[in-house]
């Protein structure tokens, strides 16, 4: 049983208030753990977080951190808050490097001060690799951070290894795939699934982003959000995991453009808005092409294996469930 080991265990999860974090603090109350939430609520929102957890509203870089760890004294955290988008950290790799490593370094600084036993670290599979040349990617293939937000998830995971090697504090690092689900918002990772959703909800053209040798757009690998999840729960149940890093996806790759058709149909299928007939209007059933925006890779899938063969874990939902589910 996935949720008797630790049963009664506490976990601080930050980015709790958030789209992927609050699915896995749902889990973690539903398999019996105690769950303190540290989140300052830039993006996520005080409705996604489940009651049963104790909130902190807190910026995971403030000083008052240590205070909270005092108070709540967790077993295990759970890192889900970062800056999450791309193109921002482009834009702005300053602030990323200042949420995504000097935040994570006070996150573990206070961990290892209250002596937290284990961290589970959310890399992005779908980030770090780069433009890989193997499809789908093993975590052996040696990253290739093409962007400033890859870059620092890089640079976490090797500061894992050092908190393991001189403190001996255990972590497991899940390389998330494209994430995609209720909660969703659209700023992120697999946002582009919550913008078509949003867009075709409110009988809005989408474009898909392209390079010109690809007109149908990037490929990505999209995993639902309740499979993630279930991830969290059985990497941290497994106490004999102490260092190690896991690819959380599918293993198959979708183009944008496939991606559009499948939640389209889908949408029309599900008869949401009976007075909009999307079929008239061109711009709805075909979208128009954007260029690709910078840090933008052109592929990414990961190969999923290793978390089938240790932690006994498979993505459950095909895309079109999943797609649907959502809508719902
Ligand atoms: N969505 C994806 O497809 C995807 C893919 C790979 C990795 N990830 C990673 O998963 C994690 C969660 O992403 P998400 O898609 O749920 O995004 P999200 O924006 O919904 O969640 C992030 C949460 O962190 C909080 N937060 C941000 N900065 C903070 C700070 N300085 N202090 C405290 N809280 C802060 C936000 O308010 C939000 O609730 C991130 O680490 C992201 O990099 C996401």
């Amino acid at each position: 049983m996935e949720n008797q080991k630790f049963s009664g265990k506490r976990i601080l999860v930050t980015g709790g208030a958030g789209f992927i974090g609050s699915h896995v603090v749902d889990a973690c109350i539903a398999s019996g753990y105690d769950v303190v939430v540290v989140d300052n609520l830039s993006s996520g929102r005080t409705e996604n977080i489940n009651p049963a957890a104790r909130f902190y509203q807190l910026d995971i870089r403030s000083d008052d951190l240590d205070a909270v760890f005092r108070q709540e004294n967790p077993d295990f955290v759970n890192h889900h808050a970062a800056q999450i988008s791309v193109p921002d950290s482009v834009r702005d790799p300053k602030f990323d490097a200042d949420v995504n490593v000097i935040g994570f370094l006070n996150l573990m600084e206070c961990a290892v001060r209250h002596g937290v036993k284990k961290t589970i670290f959310i890399s992005s599979g779908g980030a770090i690799y780069g433009e890989a040349d193997t499809y789908p990617t093993p975590e052996t293939y040696p990253p290739q951070p093409l962007s400033p937000y890859a870059i620092t998830k890089l640079i976490a995971e090797h500061y894992l290894q050092f908190y393991h090697h001189q403190y001996g504090m255990d972590y497991t690092v899940l390389r998330y795939a494209n994430v995609y689900g209720p909660r969703q918002i659209p700023k992120g990772e697999a946002g582009v699934v919550a913008i078509f959703i949003e867009n075709l909800l409110a009988g809005r053209p989408s474009v898909i982003n392209a390079y010109p040798d690809e007109p149908r757009g990037m490929e990505r690998d999209y995993c639902f959000v309740g499979d993630i999840a279930r991830a969290n729960i059985l990497a941290m149940n497994s106490s004999n995991l102490v260092a190690d890093v896991f690819n959380i996806g599918t293993g198959i790759a979708t183009r944008t453009a496939d991606l559009y058709d499948m939640i389209y149909h889908a949408h029309a299928a599900a008869g949401i808005d009976k007075r909009m007939n999307t079929d008239h209007d061109p711009a709805l059933k075909h979208p128009p092409r954007n260029p690709a925006r910078k840090g933008d890779l052109s592929r990414s899938c990961l190969d999923v294996a290793k978390a089938h063969a240790i932690l006994g874990w498979n993505p459950s939902l095909s895309l079109n469930e999943g797609i649907r589910k959502t809508l719902a």
